[in-house]
């Protein structure tokens, strides 16, 4: 086994930014590869990881060259959504030709755009051997992860277990056009951030040391809807946004959702998923917001309750930015400042974790399996959403299920 862990990251975009301001606080591993179908992306990335003395990563010009490279031990899936398959079965090829020395590979979220594309990840990264990590990085949200140690070993332990988990991920809408149009990214709001909250909040009600399948799904309900980006004016600004190729009049995609989801325990005790995301929340920036509640306690996180806020005064005129926290709204007035958002967001914890268990030979606790389960409680909500009624888990065609909007055929002003 490697002492050191080489790692490459393919797209090195606004995400892949993240995980390399990251690694400041990772160990025993170095950023050692960067490739970006964008040359110039790839070079800011590097020099990035130069700056902060994580790495001197080589560029490379394709993904089978980063694989063969002696010094790239693991590979950090970073790019859009409607490259994941192609992604995963090159650095499949390049490894069943021969090449390298990968011990494992991570992927960002979502892992698949559908249930059958999630599992063809499964499916390729189990035949060529690699150990697997999902990259959600709100499990390892230090407030998620100590919440759930201090509510489980004190309030659960002598009142009994949680009951209902609530989270919500909400911001002003995504920074790339690809985001937006539903046939890329496989959704709207719900593909891209409801994943985050179903597994937080799933995570947070699982006992811990108790494996995934100890809570069971058996019901979803969704809704969703759009609620902002419809609207002409702003149905414009997507278009200009992306040289007139977003139709949100047309071809829209929903801003905003809503699930419930019914787990049973092993004792048969119903515990319960409450979860609600949008793209159309304007506040001072990204809210994350979690709650966990049990019979005698309960425990909260909102992320723009920070430590730092800063005031301007209306003389403060300036370019707009996101100095203050990710999809910041404004640049005056009383704001909240999160210190160190790669930390509160657990990019931090969960590198160290991929790291760790590529190091040691293990298997992430946090892996392509749980992408998939993800994914398949998603697909349901969707199906839910459509056909505006309560899905008992898992629906019988829920492996071939492309709910409308990632077909581009989606629009709720029609009903
Ligand atoms: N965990 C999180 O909170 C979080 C946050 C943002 C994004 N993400 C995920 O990370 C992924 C990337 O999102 P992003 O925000 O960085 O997007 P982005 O648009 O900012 O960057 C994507 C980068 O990938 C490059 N690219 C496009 N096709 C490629 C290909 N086939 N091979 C290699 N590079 C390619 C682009 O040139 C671009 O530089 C997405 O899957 C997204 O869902 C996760």
């Amino acid at each position: 086994m490697a002492k050191r862990l080489g790692v490459g990251i393919i797209g090195a975009g606004f995400n892949a930014k993240f995980h390399i301001r990251s690694w400041v606080s990772v160990r025993d591993a170095d950023i050692c590869g960067i490739f970006d179908k964008n040359k110039e992306r790839s070079e800011e990335a590097a020099l990035l990881a130069k700056n902060l003395k994580v790495g001197e990563p080589k560029i490379f010009n394709s993904i089978t060259e980063m694989v063969a490279d002696e010094n790239i031990d693991a590979i950090w899936i970073c790019s859009p959504n409607f490259a994941r398959i192609e992604t995963m079965e090159e650095i499949a090829s390049a490894i069943e030709s021969g090449k390298g020395k990968l011990i494992g590979v991570c992927c960002e979220k979502p892992l698949g755009r559908n249930v059958a594309e999630a599992k063809k990840m499964v499916e390729l990264v189990k035949r060529v051997g690699l150990l697997d990590g999902y990259l959600e990085n709100q499990l390892f949200e230090p407030t998620v992860q100590r919440g759930k140690d201090i509510i489980w070993s004190r309030g659960a332990l002598i009142t009994g277990r949680p009951y209902l988990a609530r989270a919500a991920e909400e911001h002003g809408g995504p920074h790339s056009p690809w985001f937006w149009e539903g046939t890329l990214q496989g959704g709207g709001v719900m593909n891209d951030m409801m994943c985050h909250s179903v597994e937080v909040a799933r995570f947070l009600l699982t006992e811990p040391g108790k494996p995934r399948n100890s809570l069971t799904p058996i019901k979803v309900t969704a809704h969703a809807e759009n609620l902002k980006w419809q609207r002409p004016h702003y149905a414009d600004i997507l278009k200009s946004n992306s040289d007139g190729k977003l139709d949100y009049i047309n071809r829209p995609a929903e801003d905003y959702a809503r699930a419930v989801v019914e787990y049973k325990d092993e004792k048969g005790e119903k515990i319960i998923v409450e979860v609600t995301t949008s793209w159309c929340y304007v506040g001072a920036g990204l809210r994350l917001s979690v709650e966990l509640l049990g019979p005698e306690y309960s425990m909260g996180i909102n992320t723009l309750d920070t430590d730092l806020k800063v005031f301007f005064s209306r003389e403060v005129k300036g370019n707009s930015g996101e100095d203050l926290v990710e999809k910041q709204n404004a640049e005056v007035g009383l704001m909240p400042v999160v210190g160190n958002e790669e930390n509160t967001y657990g990019y931090d914890l969960e590198n160290r974790h991929m790291v760790q268990s590529f190091l040691s030979g293990k298997r992430p606790e946090e892996n392509f399996e749980d992408g998939l389960n993800v994914t398949e409680l998603l697909m349901t909500a969707y199906m839910s959403a459509e056909e505006e009624r309560t899905i008992a888990f898992p629906p019988p065609n829920l492996d071939t299920f492309i709910p409308k909007v990632a077909q581009g055929a989606w629009n709720n002003r029609n009903k």
